[in-house]
């Protein structure tokens, strides 16, 4: 599995690029799905048929934050837009490439107020070119970090752990499950990173009656870090709020109770920022009972994110389990 997760995230996909992500993610799930589907935003739908069940929707973004050029002056500097929730504090002194193949270095202006983070505008990627001609940088050229995966033993680290470790985390469970009691749609989805796009047409296009998103979460566990009670190592995260949604308590009680029932350690999440692919699903026609499973992560959006292998495997034991434990719905009625 760890060279599935060092396969899946230094394959470089921002945002609206997944074209090499989603081979790599088809080629590992066909042999577990009796179907595959890609829609036209480029989400990458796989079934497992149970006739007359419940329908799942499990998501998982493949896309990752990434960078644009937007110019390039006449000595070979480009400047460059985010793609997604790119921080100025990890840009400076970061490598960067390009799908084209050029690489390249993000270096700053000089400032008059060292003590404050220069804004990205203030930034350019250096690809060691004399002038605009041998840059080989067009407008609207799009660059993923350039960070290769890290194996501390317990944990692992890498740029675009954000999403490619609930990536592995879905692929890797349909790989391992045997029955379930759903039919389940499996979406590897696109364009999660600028605004949960490609969750919003794959929710729709399938109608599930139930949606699960696989993303990561933040931890305040680091030192000084924000008051949050999520940890790295204490178990897999069962979504309560983010800024983005809601979680259905419905969906909340049956993870739980999945979790405890089958001695999975777990966590409450509330996150203060950010959101998921779950509220897409959420507000998906005319509403759809959604949840968040969340695998904890240090330094999200940094080039260097951190896992903990355990959380991943009782991710995946919580996955399997809820995918056999049918949830009760019917209160609402
Ligand atoms: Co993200
Ligand atoms: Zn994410």
């Amino acid at each position: 599995m760890k060279e599935l997760i060092k396969t899946l995230v230094e394959t470089n996909s921002p945002s609206g690029y997944e074209n090499s992500i989603r081979q790599v993610i088809r080629h590992n799930i066909e042999p577990y799905v009796d179907e595959i589907k890609v829609d036209a935003l480029g989400n990458l739908l796989c079934v497992r048929h149970k006739e007359g069940a419940l329908k799942i929707m499990i998501s998982a973004h493949m896309d990752e934050i990434g960078l644009m050029a937007t110019h390039v002056d006449q000595n070979g500097f480009v400047r460059f837009i985010p793609l997604g929730g790119v921080y100025p504090h990890h840009c400076i002194g970061g490598r960067v490439r390009f799908l084209n193949g050029v690489s390249g270095v993000i270096g700053v202006e000089r400032t008059t107020t060292p003590q404050e983070i220069p804004s990205l505008d203030k930034m350019f990627i250096d690809v060691g070119a004399a002038n605009a001609q041998t840059a080989q940088i067009k407008i609207g050229d799009v660059a993923a970090f350039d960070r290769p995966f890290l194996d501390l033993g317990k944990r692992w680290v890498s740029k675009a752990m954000d999403d490619r470790i609930g990536v592995a985390v879905l692929i890797e469970t349909l790989k391992q499950l045997q029955n379930s009691v759903f039919e389940i749609y499996a979406v590897f989805s696109v364009q999660e990173e600028v605004g949960v796009r490609g969750a919003t047409t794959a929710a729709f296009g399938v109608a599930p009656d139930l949606g699960l998103a696989l993303d990561v979460t933040a931890t305040g566990d680091t030192p000084k870090g924000i008051k949050m009670e999520v940890e790295l190592g204490k178990g897999p995260a069962i979504k309560i709020r983010d800024s983005g949604m809601l979680a259905d308590p419905r969906i909340i009680h049956w993870m739980i109770q999945t979790a405890e029932q089958a001695s999975i350690p777990y966590q409450r999440e509330i996150l203060e920022f950010g959101g998921t692919d779950g509220r897409a699903m959420q507000l998906s026609r005319s509403g759809v009972p959604a949840g968040v499973l969340s695998i904890p992560c240090r330094y999200v959006h940094a080039p260097s994110e951190m896992v903990d292998s355990e959380d991943v495997e009782n991710a995946i034991l919580l996955l399997s389990e809820l995918l056999n434990n049918p949830p009760k719905l019917e209160f609402l009625a």
